[in-house]
């Protein structure tokens, strides 16, 4: 088969143009930068760029999200890749490990895993580095005065919230469900159960295709930003026991819980599209695999349920997984880049822990990438 990944990478307008600069500037030259992030094609841009930047990468995936692929790929390129596709959780920890032997000046972290496990087993030359995610940024603030470091969270840019967690999200999810399931959400009731910025694009981009679409939202203000865009606020047994599609993307665990799932109508679709398997426990209902990407979930009441891409993320976990669009990742890996920049060249310090992506960065990416775009006209 053919590989998409000489079409992603061509397609990261943003990226090519930091790695041309690297070129010369080498921010990255003499030190190692340690990864544990989706390795899909979007992936290999990013890595790459870091390289041209004089940067040794040892990389791992996230769970269930890797791609072969992309791993024979990066390992042909020179990339030191530790594991491969896995959806254990005690292999996954393992992987970890092996990318903190090689002691990493820099992390680039999606989950907060990386810096967490550093904690247990600290070592003096890491200056420090970044966070992809909302639930990695949550598991991280806790820890600030043990990390004493600048970790740059990409998620809290306004560039990532809009661009990937709203707009881009949104649509991989829908792309996902109508690839997986090949059902229509034309009249379909969804639920969906978190109105964040990427619950907002999720809701919107169902709603665009037709859906009746209720939101759960624990926020009382995030309930009336949905009850103001017009969607339905219904209380939460009613939304559940309606939906003929359930999506949770939260980043909170259990957020669908084995005394939830009895109101749920037989044959309801669930997905989950926040980072961490953990929002939708099914206790013990028994799962049987279905079809690719579909599990059966049977409760003891008899129902059936469709668990898509095994309760992780939907849009990465599915069969032929396109992920989220090449230009939000584009984006969001070009902030990627200059934040493990201005960690690498000491333009932050350890005052920037687990901060939002400075000001100036943000500026520097959208202006660049504007100017990409209309050079195209
Ligand atoms: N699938 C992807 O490609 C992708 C991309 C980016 C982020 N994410 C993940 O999606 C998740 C959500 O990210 P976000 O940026 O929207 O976060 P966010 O903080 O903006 O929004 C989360 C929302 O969920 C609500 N919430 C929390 N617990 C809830 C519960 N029990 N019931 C209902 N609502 C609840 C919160 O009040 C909040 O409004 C995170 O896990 C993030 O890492 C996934």
């Amino acid at each position: 088969m053919l590989s998409r990944i000489p079409w992603v990478v061509g397609s990261c307008g943003l990226l090519a143009s930091i790695g041309a600069e690297f070129d010369r500037t080498r921010p990255f030259a003499h030190m190692v930068i340690g990864t544990a992030i989706h390795l899909e094609p979007k992936t290999v841009a990013l890595l790459l760029t870091l390289r041209r930047g004089g940067a040794e990468i040892v990389a791992a995936g996230n769970l269930n999200s890797t791609q072969p692929e992309t791993v024979d790929h990066l390992r042909a390129q020179g990339v030191h890749v530790v594991g491969s596709t896995t959806t254990d959780h005690g292999t996954h920890v393992a992987e970890l490990e092996r990318v903190l032997d090689a002691e990493p000046h820099l992390l680039l972290d999606n989950g907060g895993e990386l810096f967490e496990r550093y904690l247990t087993r600290p070592y003096e030359r890491l200056l420090g580095g970044t966070e992809e995610t909302t639930s990695g940024r949550m598991r991280l603030e806790p820890l600030r005065a043990e990390l004493a470091r600048p970790v740059l969270v990409v998620n809290d840019s306004p560039i990532k919230q809009f661009a990937e967690n709203t707009r881009a999200v949104g649509l991989s999810v829908l792309e996902s469900f109508l690839r997986i399931t090949n059902r229509t959400p034309h009249g379909a009731r969804v639920t969906v159960l978190g109105y964040g910025a990427c619950g907002r694009g999720v809701a919107e981009c169902f709603r665009q295709a037709h859906a009746l679409v209720s939101v759960i939202e624990v926020d009382p203000v995030a309930r009336l930003r949905a009850h103001l865009d017009g969607f339905d606020v219904l209380d939460r047994t009613s939304a559940l026991s309606s939906a003929e599609v359930v999506v949770t993307v939260t980043g909170a665990r259990d957020v669908l819980a084995p005394a939830d799932l009895p109101l749920l109508r037989d044959d309801a679709v669930l997905a989950n599209a926040g980072h961490f398997p953990d929002e939708i426990n099914l206790g013990d209902a028994e799962v049987a695999p279905l079809t690719e990407g579909i599990d059966t979930v049977h409760l003891a009441n008899g129902k059936r349920l469709y668990l898509l891409g095994g309760g992780h993320m939907v849009n990465l976990a599915g069969p032929r997984a396109l992920g989220n669009s090449v230009e939000s990742m584009d984006l969001g890996f070009a902030l990627q880049s200059r934040c493990l920049e201005a960690v690498a060249t000491g333009a932050v310090g350890p005052d920037s822990c687990v901060v939002p992506v400075p000001t100036a960065i943000d500026e520097r990416v959208a202006t660049e990438y504007v100017a990409l775009r209309s050079a195209r006209v």
